[in-house]
């Protein structure tokens, strides 16, 4: 049930005792010549260094951000193979426009990088309205964008992808080392790159037969527009990543398409990934007879649903409800 096991593949990857660590050299990358890569939120930051990286690589670039300015400026320094469309990813539309827009000029989308994020800290502030003395609702923009963002790209590469099956396509979500660590005041962040984890998580085995596979990059700390100064100032020696280490990581799945289910952790340039080893981890955090339990409920679980699919797909009694 957990994801389908990692071959040994020609990115060089080691299992030190403790971790699974990653290195992709700049060649490796070559692959992505002719390839189309759509990512959301690549006018600047992580985003603009993975643009840079596939297009530099020879890819086809469809990018959507609600920054119009800037993406029109980088598309003409691009010149070519970059479609730039204005999108809020946070608007089911104009996701689903920037799909047919990309799709339309490019053909088939071989990967799609759900990258576009917002912080805020608003959350800790009580409003309320002046008139009735009642608090007013939290401002929900961060789940919008981060979360609803994310799933709205999500829907479409599944949708999108369903039609040229042949083809095997990445979906790769930004998340966040938030996805697994506690943050002090991003709480609403925190809850949306735990979203987007669990989102990899459900999908992860049922893209399997669909010939998809999803994974998600965990970023620390990272040099961008987002890194707040309350960030900076305590960080003292500890490592900083690039921009670029971090577009090498989403892109990684698409230069080693037998990758699935994977969360890869970069700090300070370094790729670790993370749900082998929590899986290997699993009998110390629940006990050895109930991680047994688990995995064996999860495994009969999914033989089950793969019935009931199979009954579906051979004219059986609709559509099933629940996946698992
Ligand atoms: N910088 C870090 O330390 C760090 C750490 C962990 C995760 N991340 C994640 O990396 C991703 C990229 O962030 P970044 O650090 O490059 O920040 P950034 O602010 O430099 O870039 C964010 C990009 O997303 C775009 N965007 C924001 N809201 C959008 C919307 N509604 N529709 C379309 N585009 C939108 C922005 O215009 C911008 O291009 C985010 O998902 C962020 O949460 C960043």
């Amino acid at each position: 049930m957990r994801h389908a096991p990692l071959k040994t593949n020609e990115i060089g990857h080691s299992r030190k005792a403790a971790m699974t660590t990653y290195q992709v050299s700049d060649s490796d990358f070559d692959v992505l010549r002719g390839k189309t890569v759509l990512i959301t939120g690549g006018v600047q930051g992580i985003g603009l260094a993975t643009v840079e990286l596939a297009h530099r690589k020879g890819a086809n670039v469809v990018l959507g951000d609600w920054k119009e300015r800037e993406g029109v400026e980088l598309s003409q320094r691009l010149k070519e193979r970059i479609l730039f469309h204005k999108c809020d990813v946070s608007k089911w539309d104009d996701v689903v426009d920037l799909f047919e827009a990309g799709i339309a000029k490019f053909g088939i989308i071989h990967t799609v990088i759900c990258n576009a994020g917002i912080n805020s800290r608003e959350f800790d502030e009580d409003k309320i309205d002046s008139k009735t003395g009642r608090l007013q609702a939290p401002n929900m923009n961060v789940l919008d964008v981060n979360l609803y963002g994310v799933v709205y790209a999500v829907k479409c590469a599944l949708h999108y992808f369903g039609k040229w099956p042949q083809t095997k396509c990445q979906i790769v979500i930004t998340g966040s080392v938030g996805s697994f660590i506690d943050g002090y005041d991003m709480h609403l962040y925190m809850a949306s790159k735990t979203g987007v984890l669990g989102l990899m998580r459900g999908l992860r085995t049922w893209v399997v037969e669909k010939n998809m596979t999803i994974n998600l990059v965990a970023p620390w700390a990272t040099d961008t527009a987002m890194l707040r100064q309350e960030m900076r100032d305590p960080w003292g020696d500890l490592p900083l990543n690039q921009t670029s280490d971090i577009a090498r990581a989403l892109l990684l799945p698409a230069v080693c398409p037998e990758v699935n289910g994977k969360s890869f952790w970069v700090g300070g340039g370094e790729i670790v990934e993370l749900e082998d080893k929590l899986h290997e981890s699993q009998p110390i955090w629940l006990g050895k007879k109930m991680s047994e339990n688990l995995d064996k409920g999860q495994r009969q679980i999914v033989r089950n649903w793969e019935k009931v699919i199979l009954s579906y797909k051979n004219g059986g009694q609709g559509r099933p409800r629940s996946r698992l």
